[in-house]
């Protein structure tokens, strides 16, 4: 038995598949594209491990896609690989389109063959589309958190494109009867995040004294979910979730970014304080704001808790002191991808 990931070099499927490995000999077969997002570095742990197989390629690649699953007939697809970041998507939406749409569909008509092949896998299928709160589009402050139930309103580019692909995902339980499931996630943070997100990235500043860059008045509130959590939540959903439905993920955990970047710099003091006793708060500064800057974000993942048990395990402090002092411990990680080694393994392919 084993599961197809897609995206598994990116944060959330590495944490994925080591937590997966972790867990169970089932197998994962993991098919990443290897953009800037993916690194290998990221699954160092397993790379002897026979039970994990990563094949470099992209999800919109008909051909290889339907060739892994004549291949490995897998049980099961949980479907990470995206174009994540917000502000690139404002700057070059077009490989947002690509890969989250045309990919998604890729890989849906790709699984629609499969479970048609009556191959016995194919009976217990399940297709795993992990998604975003911010297809919700933006909370004001005395609004409700976002149900399953709201409606789609997404306002960038990237939630856009990921809000076409769940729709997508629907259309092809309704029309084609193909037994998906939908998860639509708060902002996750932890080991393995590219430091271009806020959490990583202030870290990554914080420790280089460079300035802590803010958008707009840092007011907008965002719900923060460690990783694992996350990562136990799709297990979750992906053994015991009714197909066709959707669960919202997150962390109960809402704090706006200047509160976020304030309790990364304390904890920073506290841990590896600067030398000449100032705080690295001082490094905060206020920035031009985000063009379409969603103000708050906030899930109610009461129908996860309610039908199928899940409740996150860590509070935003107790997360936030672990991602940091796994950031202080794998300096190296950090410092390969702001030189750029990290993607040796990949030009070696292409060389
Ligand atoms: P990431 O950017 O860290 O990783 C994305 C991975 O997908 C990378 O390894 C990249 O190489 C791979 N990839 C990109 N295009 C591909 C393609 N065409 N074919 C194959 N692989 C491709 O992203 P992440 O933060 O780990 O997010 C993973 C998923 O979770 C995304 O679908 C994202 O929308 C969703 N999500 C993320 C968060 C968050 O806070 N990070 C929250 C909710 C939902
Ligand atoms: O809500 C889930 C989403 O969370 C995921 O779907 C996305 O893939 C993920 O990137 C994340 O999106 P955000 O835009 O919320 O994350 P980001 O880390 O880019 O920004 C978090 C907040 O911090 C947001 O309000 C913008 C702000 N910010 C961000 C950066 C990078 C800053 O103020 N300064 C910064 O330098």
């Amino acid at each position: 038995m084993t599961i197809l990931v897609t995206g598994g070099a990116g944060f959330i499927g590495s944490n994925f598949i080591l937590d997966w490995l972790a867990q169970s000999d089932e197998g994962v077969i993991d098919l990443d594209l290897l953009t800037y997002a993916g690194n290998l570095d990221n699954l160092a742990a397993v790379r002897n491990d026979d039970r994990h197989v990563f094949v470099q390629g992209d999800i919109g690649d008909k051909d290889l896609v339907a060739r892994l699953f004549a291949e490995y007939s897998p049980r099961a697809v949980v479907n990470f690989a995206a174009e994540s970041h917000v502000d690139r998507s404002i700057h070059g939406p077009e490989d947002f389109m690509r890969t989250n749409l045309f990919g998604t569909f890729t890989l849906l008509e790709a699984a629609r063959n499969f479970a048609a092949t009556g191959a016995p896998e194919a009976g217990n299928f399940r297709f795993l589309h992990v998604s975003t709160d911010e297809v919700y589009g933006s909370l004001a402050p005395e609004d409700a958190p976002f149900s399953e139930t709201n409606r789609y309103e997404p306002n960038s580019p990237y939630s856009a494109s990921k809000a076409g692909s769940d729709h997508l995902v629907r259309a092809y339980f309704h029309t084609y009867g193909l037994p998906v499931l939908t998860t639509n996630c708060s902002n996750n943070y932890g080991p393995f995040q590219f430091p271009e997100k806020l959490v990583p990235l202030v870290i990554h500043n914080a420790l280089s004294g460079k300035p802590l860059p803010i958008y707009g008045d840092g007011k907008q509130v965002r719900d923060w979910l460690y990783v694992t959590d996350h990562c136990t939540a799709i297990r979750r959903v992906l053994d015991r979730g009714a197909l066709g439905e959707v669960y919202n993920i997150g962390g109960w955990n809402e704090r706006p970014n200047i509160e976020v970047v304030q309790t990364i710099c304390e904890v920073l003091d506290e841990l590896q304080p600067r030398s000449g006793g100032q705080s690295y708060a001082d490094l905060i500064t206020f920035v031009k704001d985000r063009p379409g800057h969603d103000r708050r974000y906030a899930i109610d993942a009461s129908k996860i808790e309610r039908e199928l048990g899940w409740r996150p395990l860590e509070t935003f402090e107790t997360g936030i002191r672990k991602t940091i002092q796994w950031y202080l411990e794998n300096q190296t990680w950090v410092a390969k991808i702001v030189d750029g080694s990290y993607r040796t393994w990949v030009e070696k392919q292409y060389a």
